[in-house]
């Protein structure tokens, strides 16, 4: 039996992604950060958190005494932040869940790893990632943010390719679609509007297909909205620095 593991399998796209996979035959270990919090039925829970480097830490010990062969690992746990927020790290907050954490999970279960498909975000066009200031929260925007790390991480998706090519392990990122879910609500009247919005969007279901469809595809390195493959930005230079400083900041690699 296949092993899957998918972050975030409590709610929203993660939950969907972890039932459809169970009903494909994989086993299914979800990674939440309430061990109580609901998955869907046939699917195992880890708890952990990936709010800082410390957590993730104890989330990579747990996952690698659970699992043997990860044959795929779903980066889909993520953060859109509506206000500033630091972790014990003094990271701010969806750098740290949306870019670092998926960085040291790659790095620590590598050996048990066969494929990583990292959920993404369309939203990384409107990203500008500055690695002196983007980490820390210097250039905190509720709106930009979140695509400063979407960018940042997606960044990284040709380097894991490229480090991983003797090992055989393969990694592709996806846009999901634009998906009802709780991602980025904000609370209070605002909030109330958006879920009015959000009625229109299409259901978590929707937003698992391609992410499902990845999951046992071959290939690697490659962006796909939705379905449709497109290029990653080409950003040498930056993807190169993202990358030593993940390292640095996680300890990890
Ligand atoms: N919805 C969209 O339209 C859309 C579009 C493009 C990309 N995406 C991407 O799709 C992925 C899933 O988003 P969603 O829309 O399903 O959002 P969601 O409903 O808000 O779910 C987010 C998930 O991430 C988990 N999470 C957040 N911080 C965590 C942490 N520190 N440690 C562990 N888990 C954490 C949440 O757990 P808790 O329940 O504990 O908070 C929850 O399970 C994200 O990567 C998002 O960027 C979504």
């Amino acid at each position: 039996m296949h092993t899957a593991v998918v972050t975030g399998g409590n709610r929203g796209i993660g939950y969907a992604v972890c039932g459809a996979l169970a009903h494909k035959g994989f086993r299914v270990v979800a990674v939440t950060r309430n061990p109580a919090a609901p998955v869907p039925p046939n699917v195992e829970v880890v708890s952990g958190d990936l709010a800082s480097r410390r957590t993730v830490a104890a989330l990579a010990e747990a996952l690698s005494n659970t699992c043997g062969t990860i044959d795929v690992l779903v980066h889909n746990a993520g953060v859109w932040p509506t206000r500033l927020r630091h972790n014990e790290d003094g990271i701010e907050e969806s750098f740290a869940v949306n870019h670092l954490a998926p960085f040291q999970l790659n790095m620590a279960l590598a050996p048990k790893l066969r494929r990583v498909v990292q959920v993404s975000a369309g939203l990384y066009v409107k990203g500008r990632v500055d690695p002196d200031r983007t980490p820390w929260g210097k250039d905190f925007h509720r709106m930009r943010t979140y695509c400063d790390t979407k960018r940042a991480n997606l960044l990284l998706t040709p380097l894991f390719a490229e480090h991983w090519q003797d090992a055989g392990v393969t990694i592709d990122a996806v846009h999901p679609g634009v998906i009802r879910t709780n991602l980025g609500d904000p609370g209070g009247v605002l909030g109330a509007v958006l879920r009015l919005v959000k009625r229109r969007w299409a259901p978590p279901e929707a937003g698992a297909a391609p992410v499902v469809r990845l999951s046992s595809a071959t290939g690697t390195g490659r962006f796909f909205n939705v379905e449709k493959e497109e290029p990653i930005p080409s950003e040498p230079e930056l993807a190169r620095r993202l990358w030593e400083q993940a390292r640095k900041l996680t300890g990890a690699g």
